[in-house]
């Protein structure tokens, strides 16, 4: 029998020291919160996606009736990254959460959208940095797949 471990290192910033380049990404996750349909969950999640050229895209989820046909935040932002700036590569991606109009501690993306990032990855062949936004707090890992071990990628359709 052999064992593997695997580690992910997520580094923890006070707010005030999140870099001037990745305080705007920040801000814009918590006001993308604002944009969110969650009637049903109440939940309301931002997501901004930083761009190599500085631009940065928001989303925010968008719940439907039909529970399953709504999106994660994290894949509205980056689906329309993609869809808009399919040439420009996703360097981050900040990630906040809202209920009850206040901001919630870091939330991390689910497993789906951790997919979507790790393609993200893929595509334009460089890791993409995730933010996960508190109130006090920025957790910080420097890759998705750091986020997503043992993971199915293209290369497994080789
Ligand atoms: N949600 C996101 O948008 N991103 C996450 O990382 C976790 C969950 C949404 C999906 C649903 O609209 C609501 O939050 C509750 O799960």
């Amino acid at each position: 029998m052999k064992e593997i471990r695997l580690e992910t290192k997520i580094s923890i910033y006070p707010l005030n020291e999140v870099s001037d380049e990745e305080q705007p990404l920040v801000r814009a996750a918590l006001k993308a919160t604002e944009h969110s349909y969650a009637p049903y969950s109440k939940f309301h999640v931002g997501a901004a996606v930083l761009l190599a050229d500085g631009t940065i895209v928001t989303g925010s989820n968008q719940e439907n009736a039909a529970y399953p046909s709504g999106l994660c935040a994290e894949r509205v932002a980056l689906f329309h990254a993609g869809h808009q700036y399919p040439d420009i590569p996703v360097v981050a991606l900040a990630i906040a959460a809202a209920t009850g109009g206040k901001q919630v501690e870091s939330i991390s993306p689910c497993g789906a959208c951790r997919q979507v990032l790790l393609e993200t990855e893929q595509r334009y062949g460089r890791p993409v940095k995730v933010l996960l936004c508190g109130t006090k707090e920025v957790m910080v890992a420097e890759s998705a797949a750091s986020l997503l071990p043992l993971c199915f990628g293209k290369e497994s359709l080789l």
